[in-house]
């Protein structure tokens, strides 16, 4: 039976995007970065999430996370997407410790703070959560747990990637102008692979008759060890009641069949950890993670910035290489220089599709193979319109 999507208004209105902010990415676990990032003292990675400026740092081997912005005059703490640096505001000179607290206040004398002020004044903090090298922050004072957003075959897939993964990335950002569902919701339709990417990644992959992607033979990720069974993570079917799904529903692992075929560099590869197979990781709202044969991995992040463009931050690295492997920077630029194009490839279409929706006064319909994406859009209502009429 079809679904319908949802409605335009969903990807167009700023009333939409406000309840977005408010309810799920004031709400989720939002990817952040990366442990490699934060690996010594210090350390530090800066992003706009749900519009705010959040700083992630390493405090004396501790992960934590603040608000980006000095309790003096709100200046930025750090300025640079990343680096090291002890949380010092370069505006003033304020300094604050692991906690937040304020602890160094130069010329003191010229502010006239007693010190019960003093002590008042702090960097507003955020929870965070390590799965792996990911991390993830909420910024919600009343953070859910987040085994409630991410379920045990996604966390062991996290794991199980960030156990291979080298430490070495190609990174790089971009702005596109389509909202941040069309992006999501590209991810999870499998069945553009074929019409948008021929020549690309559709290549890559192998097909059923019916047009559906082929399942790894083994329907086993190897990943997760002869116990790991991948069952649990199918598409909802179409007799699954869909007002029943919960958050957990909306994020999971999928698993394609990718004829395994060594390249150049498979030799350097420490361990092929996944032949065969193409594991893909749909984290809801914000991440999506990408294996090919466990030996090469991509990873995009997306950050609303506004109801018609979305910031892209996109990495790709391989698996751990064999410890007398020389680093091959070049071997990183040509899979970024791939998954570029791939990216382009959807986005040339998603921008159009933005800009039909902004006039549309129809609303679209989802087949069965696109349950999940019904899926998504039937918890995002139920979640969202508690505060708005559709
Ligand atoms: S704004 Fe940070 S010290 Fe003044
Ligand atoms: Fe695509």
């Amino acid at each position: 039976m079809l679904k319908t999507v949802l409605p335009p208004a969903c990807y167009t209105e700023q009333s939409w995007f406000d309840l977005e902010r408010e309810k799920l990415f004031g709400q989720l676990w939002l990817f952040a970065g990366f442990t490699y990032q934060l690996s010594v003292d210090n350390s530090f990675i800066t992003r706009r999430l749900n519009g705010m400026p959040v700083l992630v740092q390493n405090c004396k081997g501790q992960i934590r996370a603040f608000r980006n912005a000095c309790a003096h005059r709100g200046m930025p703490i750090q300025t640079e997407p990343c680096g090291t640096r002890k949380m010092i505001c370069p505006y003033h000179g304020w300094g604050y410790d692991g906690e937040g607290a304020l602890r160094g206040v130069p010329n003191g004398t010229l502010y006239g703070m007693c010190q019960a002020e003093k002590d008042e004044l702090r960097l507003q903090g955020f929870a965070v959560v390590k799965i792996g090298i990911f991390v993830f922050v909420n910024l919600s004072a009343e953070p859910i747990n987040i085994d409630d957003q991410y379920d045990e075959a996604v966390q062991r897939a996290l794991l199980a990637i960030s156990a291979n993964a080298a430490p070495q990335a190609s990174y790089t950002h971009f702005e596109k102008r389509f909202n941040w569902k069309l992006n999501f919701e590209n991810i999870l339709d499998w069945n553009h692979f074929q019409f948008i990417h021929p020549n690309s990644f559709a290549a890559l992959l192998e097909y059923e008759p019916s047009g559906a992607l082929k399942r790894p033979n083994s329907q086993r990720s190897h990943w997760f060890g002869p116990e790991g069974e991948l069952g649990e993570v199918q598409m909802p079917s179409g007799h699954q009641d869909l007002n029943q799904l919960n958050l957990r529903d909306i994020s999971r692992v999928i698993q394609a069949q990718l004829p395994y075929e060594p390249r150049w560099f498979s030799s350097l590869i420490e361990h092929t950890a996944d032949p065969g197979a193409f594991l893909n990781l749909h984290l809801f709202p914000n991440l999506n993670i990408g294996s090919l044969n466990g030996e090469t991995f991509y990873v995009q992040q997306l950050c609303p910035a506004s109801p018609n463009t979305t910031d892209v931050h996109s990495w790709v690295f391989t698996a751990r290489l064999k410890p007398d492997a020389a680093f091959a920077p070049h071997l990183l630029w040509g899979m970024h220089h791939a998954e570029m194009n791939v990216i382009q490839e959807d986005a040339v279409l998603l921008v159009q599709l933005q800009e039909a929706l902004e006039s549309a006064d129809t609303v679209g319909v989802l087949g069965s193979q696109e349950n999940h994406l019904a899926a998504m859009g039937i918890w995002y209502m139920n979640h969202l319109k508690g505060t708005t009429e559709q």
